[in-house]
């Protein structure tokens, strides 16, 4: 048995992403609940095409979430072979359904299908990714009635809960993505942070990474930030979850983070562990969106 990541770390260190998911669980159960008594049960839908099965999974987690949670969770599977007409008329049914608050289409879809066409058909009000175009600029002019995708929601909520302080900070990005990169520096500008993207082409990287009093590493690339990237005394959110072989685990490889935790976590004043930082946060940012959705849609 190889000992567990976090053995030995300091408890006020670590930003514990599944206490945190737990507590924004708690809290959509209870707003659910007072929805509900104004005769409305939050409904998400999970649309899956094809048999992935690492999509399988998650879209299974989700379900799970929304119905420990009093919500209506409902997933749709089609064959994979689905024509992408048939994806788009139901996306425009679902549009329609009154009971329907939240519709997330499982990505990335199969080949012949086109991810852009299907984001682009769910009504910006539904979506809880926070994927349409209409969402994303809603985020970036700080409208609140945007959707912001669930991810860097969630690191959002961290940081906040571990008592970072956002105002004026210099925040680093490392990864430029559309689901993580780009959102997430949307929500630290409009949370006030100075803020700096960078990526692979980026010119001496650990020299900008170093000046980051917040680094969030979403680059997807195992173990790639290291202990001389990091400004003693920073806040680091580990964002990526990458598999590596390892040969000593029953399934012949483990997850690892973005960031090399185990010399990292001596440098920095806080950092979020893989597995048990970001990813249990997404699932409780979409139950939040989702609640969210559905209290708008009252209005
Ligand atoms: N596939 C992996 N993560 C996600 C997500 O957050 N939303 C959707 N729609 N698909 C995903």
């Amino acid at each position: 048995m190889p000992a567990n990541v976090l053995d030995g770390v300091d408890a006020a260190k670590l930003i514990d992403g599944v206490a945190i998911a737990k507590q924004v669980r708690a809290a959509v159960a209870r707003e659910v609940e007072a929805l509900k008594a104004r005769g409305v049960t939050p409904g998400l839908t999970v649309v899956l095409v094809g048999d992935d099965p690492a999509s399988t999974v998650y879209v299974r987690s989700k379900e799970k979430a929304c119905i420990e949670a009093g919500m209506n969770g409902q997933t749709i599977r089609l064959p994979a072979d689905t024509p992408q007409a048939d994806l788009l008329a139901l996306i425009d049914k679902l549009n329609a359904d009154p009971t329907v608050h939240g519709i997330l289409v499982q990505m990335p879809p199969p080949k012949h299908i086109d991810p852009q066409a299907v984001i682009l058909r769910i009504a910006a009000e539904k979506d809880v990714d926070g994927f349409h175009p209409v969402n994303v600029g809603r985020i970036w002019i700080g409208e609140k009635s945007g959707f912001a995708p669930c991810t860097p929601a969630g690191v959002m909520v961290m940081l906040e809960s571990a008592g970072c302080r956002v105002q004026g900070a210099n925040a680093v990005v490392l990864g430029r993505s559309t689901i993580v990169g780009k959102p997430m520096t949307s929500l630290l500008v409009n949370a006030s942070a100075t803020v700096t993207v960078c990526h692979s082409k980026t010119k001496d990287l650990a020299a900008v990474t170093r000046g980051a009093d917040i680094l969030i590493a979403a680059i997807g690339k195992p173990e790639f930030v290291k202990a001389d990237m990091v400004k003693p005394g920073a806040v680091v959110i580990d964002v990526g979850i990458n598999r590596v072989d390892d040969p000593s685990q029953k399934k012949g490889y483990r997850i690892v983070g973005d960031v090399a935790f185990d010399a990292v976590k001596n440098v920095a004043s806080k950092i979020s562990p893989v597995p048990g930082g970001v990813g249990p946060m997404t699932i409780a940012m979409l139950l939040k969106n989702t609640v969210r959705a559905a209290a708008q849609g009252m209005k």
